[in-house]
């Protein structure tokens, strides 16, 4: 979603935040813009805030701002200073007002002393609209983030911290902003609330955004700022205070992962290189987190003892998208393992529907990102209610993940493709670790902890064997690259799998998938099945495949074609008349699921392909949704 990206200092090339911005493109947005400080040191000297916009990509604003500014790589260009650069920009996914120009960020006042770029949604802008419109303030935008400009500009009396400390306290909703004043061009000003901002600290300038991926390429060092922190960035100094002007001391973290993570190497797509890392990347999310003599796993981050384990009454497991399918996995591995009622909500129902939350409650917020707004919601209301909150995130020092205090990171790498892969089994393997070391806390024999661990420890190697049938996944991809509808059924485990393959089939291809637990087929949407509408049934051997033959055979007698994702050598799927059959690796009923998702990420993947989808960055979708 938005993007934030901001430099303050000596060098004059726009470069820095135009590679920020370049490296935000991940997150999915339909518009870009920067705006900078014009420090004019003439007599009658008049600074100024210049401004670019533009619809589309970010290369749309490069070329808009050679066009308009042709001199900006000069130190002596009319866009900015030869003493210092002082930049804001911003990647924008709309949601108050379409894709355009002038709904664009950045937004200045109607003075034009004043830039901000904005993250996060301003719930009481209506109001403040009205009352600003009251006092002669105009209004260019159908943005709720315009007002934010203006309010600062009718709060300002002198002094730009105090402006924008006094408009972030009337601001309702979330928001991580940038601002810029002509009144002091050598500051921006940053402030958090639900969204994140992150300052990358170097000794002669500083690099701001709402994610440490624009700021990993120029430095390691990054102060992340937390809610109601409003700080003041120069080129040599940061100043954070609270929104009484109580000055704040944050940790400087180091960032333990390299920018080269963040290219596509040798691979077409971000998609296709993540989906390739599964082997790497499960052994990273395992290693050192097991323990064979004790036959149990180490999730020391969770920080929770054993007698904690055992009192748990419930566990409430909240998340969107994959990540909710990944949870629904997690409750087959809770509930098996165990025996912990467990139930999982979809993140933006959670704070509505009043859950009965008590003290020995554990709810699990599953996020790739860390940043997703209706799950830090549903973080904040489990909180509010008393129960042990935990996070399992991939983005470390994320939002989530430093509201929950608590939990365990996915350790899965960056992951830039929209279309979340890697993140899913990682997810998927942690909760498996978790039920693990809650079932031996709980009632698993020492034997069974063992077995379950020899099994988790052979997860790369499988996924290995999955990938290695790329290509006959490709052959059988192609021929279902013209249909506008796809089926997806499974049961028991499979049945998240199920969800999640038809979800990634959606968002990558744009073919209308639907995932089904096989035994409702027959209670609706078997009326869809015809010869131009396949089923990928989920028929390995686990318990409930014959149900799943039977189910087949359900949708054969009506002329669907059938994909079937089958365990090797099986004698009873050979027998069947199907179409294509997607053979996969034997493994136990706890690693199936896993593998099977990883055969349907590659499926999807070759069929966005041959429709020549744009895969990483898939219309409409944003990779971090930040707004309810
Ligand atoms: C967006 C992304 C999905 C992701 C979901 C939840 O919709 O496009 O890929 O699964 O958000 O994101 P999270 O970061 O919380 O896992």
């Amino acid at each position: 979603m938005c993007g934030i990206v901001g430099y303050v200092g000596d060098n004059y090339d726009i470069s820095v935040v135009v590679e920020g911005l370049k490296r935000l493109e991940y997150r999915g947005y339909d518009s870009a813009g920067l705006a900078c400080v014009n420090i004019d040191n003439s007599i009658n000297s008049k600074n100024e805030i210049k401004y670019c916009k533009s619809v589309g990509k970010v290369g749309n604003l490069q070329q808009k701002i050679f066009q308009e500014y042709p001199n900006l790589i000069a130190a002596d260009s009319n866009f900015k200073s030869n003493q210092q650069l002082n930049v804001i920009a911003h990647t924008r996914w709309a949601t108050h007002g379409e894709p355009s120009t002038i709904n664009a960020h950045p937004h200045l006042d109607t003075s034009e002393k004043f830039a901000i770029v904005h993250n996060g949604i301003i719930e009481n802008y209506e109001n403040l609209r009205e009352h600003l419109i009251a006092q002669d303030f105009t209004f260019k935008s159908e943005t709720d983030s315009e007002v934010i400009a203006n309010l600062i500009s009718y709060c300002y009396e002198g002094d730009f911290f105090a402006a924008v400390a006094s408009a972030v306290k009337k601001l309702q909703g979330t928001y991580g902003i940038a601002v810029i004043s002509t009144e002091k061009p050598d500051e921006i000003i940053v402030a958090s609330k639900g969204s994140p901002i992150a300052i990358g600290l170097r000794e002669n300038d500083k690099i701001i955004a709402s994610d440490v991926v624009a700021i990993a390429a120029y430095t390691k060092q990054v102060i992340y700022l937390s809610d109601d922190d409003i700080a003041i960035v120069t080129s040599n100094n940061i100043e954070i205070r609270n929104v009484d002007n109580v000055v704040i001391e944050r940790e400087k973290k180091t960032l333990d992962w390299d920018i080269e993570s963040v290219s596509k190497g040798e691979y077409a797509h971000f998609m296709l290189k993540e989906i390739f890392e599964q082997p790497q990347v499960l052994a990273n999310s395992v290693r050192g987190r097991y323990n064979l003599d004790l036959a149990t796993a180490n999730l020391a981050g969770l920080n929770l003892t054993a007698q904690d384990i055992v009192r748990l009454n419930r566990i409430v497991i909240a998340a969107c998208g994959t990540s909710l399918n990944a949870g629904l996995l997690g409750e087959y591995y809770f509930e098996d393992l165990a025996h912990i009622p467990t139930e999982v909500d979809q993140a933006a129902e959670f704070r509505y529907r009043n859950p009965i939350i008590e003290v020995d409650s554990l709810v699990l917020a599953v996020s790739q990102s860390g940043e997703t707004a209706d799950t830090l919601a549903a973080v904040n209301e489990a909180i509010n209610k008393g129960a042990i909150v935990a996070a399992i995130c991939n983005s470390v020092g994320s939002t989530i993940a430093r509201r929950c205090g608590r939990g365990v990171y996915l350790h899965a790498g960056v992951e830039v493709s929209v279309a979340s892969t890697k993140a899913f089994t990682c997810q998927s393997v942690v909760m498996l670790l978790m039920a693990l070391m809650f079932g031996r806390c709980r009632r698993l024999n020492q034997q069974t902890g063992q077995d379950l661990i020899a099994e988790i420890i052979k997860i790369p190697q499988l996924v290995e064997e999955v990938l290695a049938q790329s290509d006959e996944i490709h052959r059988i991809a192609k021929k279902y690259v013209k249909c506008c509808n796809f089926l997806y059924i499974g049961r028991g485990y499979l049945y998240p799998v199920a969800l999640e393959g038809a979800l990634k089939l959606k968002e990558i291809s744009y073919i209308h998938a639907e995932g089904y637990h096989a035994a409702e087929l027959k209670h609706g949407p078997i009326a869809l099945l015809c010869e131009d509408t396949p089923v990928m049934a989920l028929a390995n051997k686990m318990p409930g495949k014959d149900k799943v033959i039977g189910n087949i055979q359900e949708c054969l007698a009506r002329k669907a074609p059938v994909v079937v994702t089958a365990t090797k050598n099986d004698a009873d799927i050979e027998k069947l008349a199907v179409d294509d059959v997607i053979w996969l690796p034997e493994a136990s009923v706890y690693t199936t699921p896993i593998i099977t998702a990883v055969a349907l990420q590659l499926f999807s993947y070759f069929v966005a392909l041959e429709r020549g989808c744009e895969i990483d960055q898939p219309r409409n979708l944003a990779k971090s949704v930040t707004v309810e």
